[in-house]
């Protein structure tokens, strides 16, 4: 057993991991994830007394928002079967086992205590980099290597960012990954707002403050977040069991969650950067890497 000491937004990471080992678990399940079942119970972590119940819902609609973040990791690598995926805030997801092809790299960031307990109990080959570091300084971006293309993901992450902050980082990858692709998840602003104002969550447990949320209505705004931005496209849901596994990919299009719902988004970069485009920014330090 390996105790879990995380707290505050790290701790986040845990609740995501117990959501999609629950629904992994199922024989039913959307999300095949033996990795993920198998980490929860090496963890030693007071799961529902610190985090709340599982819902089988929310744990499927969890399952399901990895799972489209599985598909366009899927892909890429049909495009650069060799290339680098860049897992930013990636906390104990266990995505690199779901979709590894045998040749990809893949990085993983999140902030030191996170990574150092996913270093610890998950098995990273040669092909795997950790870099410990905080997403807001962006001190990763000079450590890697874009050469065979490169995807960003950022899964449950820039919710806890600021919206400044947020805008910045999806800056910075545009600028400095010409003919890459960025994919993220939101929240609604008015999710947003009930998070700020305390709101507990499905489970019974409070939810920490995420100060970015986005409506659909906005997102077009994002063609503007930097120069090499030259696609911003929505990734649905993929389709799961029941009415929300029904509702899932639906969601867009019905009144009542049209307005008020997590979107996944898929930014492209345009291969050529334009003359007298700023480059990427400065190390300010070096952050922690490993492998
Ligand atoms: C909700 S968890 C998501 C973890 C994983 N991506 C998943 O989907 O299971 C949020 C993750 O973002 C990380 N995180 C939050 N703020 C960060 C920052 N400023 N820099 C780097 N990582 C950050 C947390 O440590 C945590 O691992």
């Amino acid at each position: 057993m390996t105790q879990a000491d995380l707290t505050g937004v790290p701790e986040t990471a845990l609740w995501t991991l117990h959501h999609r080992a629950a629904e992994a678990a199922r024989p039913d399940t959307v999300l095949p994830d033996p990795h993920a079942v198998q980490l929860v119970a090496e963890l030693e972590f007071p799961f529902e007394e610190r985090l709340g119940t599982v819902r089988p819902w929310v744990a499927q609609a969890i399952a399901l928002r990895a799972l489209g973040f599985d598909r366009v990791v899927r892909d890429f690598l049909a495009l650069h079967p060799d290339g680098t995926v860049i897992a930013l805030g990636e906390g104990l997801e266990t995505q690199f086992w779901r979709v590894d092809n045998g040749s990809v790299r893949w990085v993983s960031v999140d902030l030191a205590g996170p990574l150092a307990l996913r270093e610890r109990v998950l098995p990273h080959g040669p092909r795997q980099r950790l870099i410990a570091c905080d997403v807001r300084a962006t001190t990763w971006l000079a450590h890697v290597d874009a050469s065979r293309g490169v995807l960003v993901t950022a899964q449950g992450l820039l919710m806890y960012l600021q919206r400044a902050q947020a805008i910045g980082l999806l800056a910075a990858c545009a600028g400095a990954f010409p003919g890459g692709t960025m994919v993220f998840d939101t929240v609604s602003r008015r999710f947003s707002a009930r998070t700020r104002a305390g709101a507990k969550g499905p489970g019974g447990h409070r939810l920490p403050a995420m100060s970015w949320g986005m409506d659909a209505s906005e997102r077009h705004q994002l063609h503007t977040v930097h120069p090499a931005v030259t696609e911003v496209t929505d990734v649905p849901l993929p389709a799961g069991r029941g009415l929300v596994g029904y509702l899932a990919p639906r969601a867009g299009t019905l009144p009542l969650l049209r307005g008020d719902r997590p979107l996944i988004t898929r930014l492209r970069f345009g291969a050529d950067p334009r003359p007298g485009e700023t480059p990427p920014p400065a190390r300010r330090s070096a952050p922690d890497t490993h492998h």
